[in-house]
């Protein structure tokens, strides 16, 4: 495949959406796309999340809607596109653990053995980390999910972090606490050298 796979990971409020919007401006040849996706598939993720499904529903809509979107993904991989993706599958791994951890007993080896077959691995991950009291005050007065909630968006991060460290290869930490001018100026850079 030609072009690159760009995710952008963190946890609600973080800003990824702000960078990737501009990113999306600055690089060319480049793709915006996000999940869950705003196909039906998506939107079914979001209802189940609305109406309180069960996590293990809600997890594997999540996995349904990637499967297909990663077909999208490989079409514009295929055409030489940067591929700039707001969350993937360490969105999964991160929210998913905490709630699923209640139902399964592995549920980050549950979630890895199901993409198995059909995961794109990304080229590069951003990980935008910043306080969490920072994060709500950003989310604001705007529809929440249900996993925004204090204590659930810390371990949610915490979890993202873990998982950085462990492909320091893949993931660039990123301060997102900082100017959303510094932090797309910090992407671009990195994105350049790749
Ligand atoms: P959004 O606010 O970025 O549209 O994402 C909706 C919520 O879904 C957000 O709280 C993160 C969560 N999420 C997961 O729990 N697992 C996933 O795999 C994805 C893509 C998002």
């Amino acid at each position: 495949m030609k072009g690159k796979l760009i995710t952008f990971e963190g946890i609600d409020g973080s800003g990824k959406t702000t960078i990737v919007n501009i990113l999306g401006k600055m690089i060319e040849n480049s793709v915006i796309t996000y999940e869950p996706t705003n196909t039906w598939l998506g939107k079914s993720v979001k209802k189940a999340m609305d109406e309180g499904k069960d996590a293990m529903t809600i997890a594997l809509l999540f996995l349904a809607d990637r499967n297909e979107h990663i077909k999208e993904i490989k079409k514009w991989l295929d055409e030489g596109k940067i591929v700039l993706c707001d969350r993937y599958i360490d969105s999964t791994i991160a929210y998913q653990i905490e709630h699923l951890k209640k139902r399964i007993k592995n549920p980050e080896r549950w979630i890895k053995n199901i993409h198995e077959p059909f995961l794109l691995k990304p080229d590069l991950t951003f990980l935008f980390v910043l306080p969490v009291n920072v994060a709500i005050k950003r989310i604001g007065n705007r529809k929440k999910t249900i996993f925004e909630k204090k204590e659930f968006l810390e371990r949610v991060q915490e979890n993202y972090i873990k998982i950085a460290e462990n492909e320091k290869d893949r993931f660039v930490i990123v301060d997102a606490n900082k100017s959303k001018e510094d932090v797309a100026n910090e992407c671009y850079k990195k994105i350049k050298r790749l």
